[in-house]
């Protein structure tokens, strides 16, 4: 790599392609939409399959105002990243996840959803498409979000009569204002994430438009975000408003047990093996909130936050916190191992990598 990276001619293996690095401070990514050049967008009438899907270039799109997606929330979204590797290659961690994850999404949420294939050659081809905005190695990563959501208009309650997936992407560096720095939570005692029975396992929109109301206030207090209890009990942990959450005590590692009110995160589950690997004895259980008073460590993973380690979670007025001396010995081991695999820095031998 040249100093100057902007002027950085990079090559496409597949594609053959050469494009310039887009002329951006790749030195001071946030997690903030910066738009690219292209989207994807795939359509269907209920009741059929997608079929083809085109690149177009990025921009608004028009929705009938009386589209199922913006009248009765019937969307899901999905977040996944590419990576580009010192030797010019463009990696994606485990995509086919994430379309089966939105095609179980898509049957709770009455939608039709595009097939593993279909998403996997959408998510490539946009990646491709906007290669320039994959941030050089060591600078972040392309944030590749999908989107299926009922596009057609309804006015009494029923699934829309059309249905439209699209991708965006944005090159994004940490998510939380605090970086790699440990972050502070507050658990929320009145206001609740998800219900059984409800739709908090999928990734529906409407879970995450109701916890900006907790979040708004925790942050208004310099807290970085919330973390939820269980509806029922109100006593076991379930999630943080975008990440799952862990709690480590000695050689153990827990973190509550997907039952339907918690998002079944493809970091979460990649940590879970990661641990299990080196030796770490993994729980899935309810994890009573109390556990967090005597943790020696907590950490939140997300595609998003990645492994976040957590510095002080405030809970009935009572402040705990972890790692006196910055980010806790088992997070950042768990840190390392996966960022270095999803970076292409160690070999994958688990087949967790697709390189385009
Ligand atoms: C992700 O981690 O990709 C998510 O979808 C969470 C979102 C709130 C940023």
């Amino acid at each position: 790599f040249s100093n100057n990276v902007n002027s950085l001619r990079v090559a496409s293996p597949t594609s053959n392609v050469v494009s310039e690095l887009a002329d951006i401070d790749w030195d001071n990514l946030g997690f903030g939409l910066m738009t690219t050049d292209y989207m994807y967008i795939m359509k269907c009438a209920q009741g059929e399959a997608f079929s083809s899907g085109e690149l177009k270039r990025f921009g608004n799109i028009e929705l009938n105002p009386s589209a199922g997606i913006l009248n009765y929330g019937q969307g899901l979204f999905e977040g996944l990243k590419a990576y580009r590797k010192h030797d010019g290659n463009i990696l994606l961690f485990r995509p086919e996840e994430n379309a089966q994850r939105l095609r179980n999404g898509a049957e709770r949420m009455c939608m039709p959803a595009p097939t593993v294939d279909q998403f996997l050659e959408a998510v490539k081809a946009t990646v491709l498409a906007n290669q320039r905005w994959i941030p050089p190695p060591g600078k972040g990563s392309l944030y590749i979000r999908p989107l299926l959501m009922g596009s057609g208009a309804v006015l009494g309650l029923a699934p829309a009569p059309e249905y439209t997936f699209l991708i965006y992407v944005s090159p994004v560096g940490n998510y939380f204002k605090e970086g790699l720095a440990p972050i502070n939570l507050i658990v929320e005692t009145e206001m609740h994430r998800a219900t059984p029975g409800g739709t908090g396992g999928v990734k529906t929109i409407g879970n995450y438009a109701a916890v900006l109301q907790a979040q708004s206030a925790a942050k208004a207090k310099g807290y970085s975000d919330v973390l939820y209890l269980d509806s029922i009990h109100k006593k076991y942990l379930e999630e943080v408003s975008s990440c799952n959450v862990f709690v480590v005590k000695g050689n153990v590692i827990s973190t509550p047990a997907i039952k339907g009110t918690i998002l079944p995160g493809i970091t979460r589950k990649s940590i879970l093996d990661v641990a299990r690997s080196q030796d770490f004895q993994v729980e899935e259980r309810p994890v009573p909130v109390e556990e967090l008073l005597d943790a020696d460590e907590v950490f939140c993973t997300g595609t998003a936050v990645v492994v976040s380690p957590v510095g002080s979670i405030t809970y009935l007025n009572k402040r705990v916190t972890y790692g006196s001396e910055g980010v806790g010995r088992v997070s950042q081991q768990l840190y390392s191992a996966l960022t270095s695999l999803q970076m292409g820095l160690t070999e994958d031998t688990v087949g967790w990598i697709t390189e385009l």
